[in-house]
């Protein structure tokens, strides 16, 4: 697609890519809102720079996609309930996120997108991770793909899958719960929009395959994981107060990297569309 009303430009072989040319603090017109739906399901993650925006403008920007979500686990900011804040102090060592993993997995309808937005970044570090899940897919053998195609997963947020003690700044709720959040889904997903097939596994969350034990399961888990985070399938966010990410879960996974100690970084975190996995 040529693109009239942005300007994209990929950053890395994989997926990523930066768009320019639009004020989120507006609403957009109908060929903008195509074009950076386009460069979403294409480069699969995008980040935006220089935005100004309030609850408000966030909640209006996810909604050209699906509506909001909520994150089962924290309290929304005041007025915005699916919108929470993600905040790492200068005295804290322990960061949400910094292990690879699609976001709420052990829901029955995950969400279909991460909105971050930054608030206050680092002066270095703090860039999140992201990683094609089509290519992982796509790169695997005939034969594994085939039994892949065949197994069905079990995600859990149980075990502190949830990250309690990271999350200390925000208020948490439901965390007696997490036993209770456990959902099945295909191991390889076909994405609703391209129609392309993804994989869906990652260690943060599938527990085993259906019908195999943990024991069985994991080597393979563990090795789908190393495989599907292949430098060569990722591309890095590096954030400055003002960008607005949005990454698509159904064929990314994410991290993110806990290098700057000592310095503060503040993110809006927003999940977008609950959708059913097929
Ligand atoms: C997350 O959603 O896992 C956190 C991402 C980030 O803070 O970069």
């Amino acid at each position: 697609m040529g693109y009239e009303t942005i300007t994209v430009k990929p950053i890395a072989g994989a997926l990523g890519a930066e768009i320019a040319g639009v004020d989120l603090s507006r609403p957009l017109s109908n060929q903008q809102r195509s074009e950076i739906h386009d460069a979403f399901l294409r480069h699969c993650a995008i980040y935006i720079r220089d935005q100004e925006l309030d609850g408000d403008d966030m909640m209006r920007f996810a909604r050209y996609f699906a509506e909001p979500a909520f994150y089962p686990f924290a309290e929304g900011i005041p007025g915005y309930p699916q919108l929470f804040e993600l905040r790492k102090e200068p005295d804290q060592l322990k960061n949400v996120g910094g292990r690879w993993h699609s976001d709420t997995t052990y829901l029955d309808e995950p969400p279909i997108a991460t909105m971050l937005y930054c608030r206050e970044a680092p002066e270095f570090g703090g860039d999140t991770m992201v990683a094609n899940q089509y290519l992982a897919y796509e790169t695997l053998s005939p034969g594994m793909k085939r039994m892949l195609d065949g197994l069905t997963g079990v995600y859990s947020a149980g075990g502190d899958r949830t990250g309690r003690e990271e999350n200390k700044n925000m208020t948490m709720r439901n965390t007696d719960r997490t036993e209770q959040y456990v959902a099945e889904h295909p191991a390889v997903r076909t994405h609703p929009e391209t129609g392309k097939k993804a994989l869906y596994v990652n260690s943060e969350h599938t527990v085993r395959f259906k019908d195999m034990a943990a024991e069985e399961s994991l080597p393979l888990v563990e090795f789908l994981q190393a495989h599907c985070t292949r430098p060569e399938f990722t591309a890095r966010i590096r954030w400055e107060k003002g960008t607005l990410g949005l990454w698509d879960n159904r064929c990314c996974q994410h991290f993110a990297i806990n290098d700057y100690h000592g310095q503060r970084r503040v993110m809006w975190r927003l999940p977008v569309g609950a959708e059913a996995v097929v």
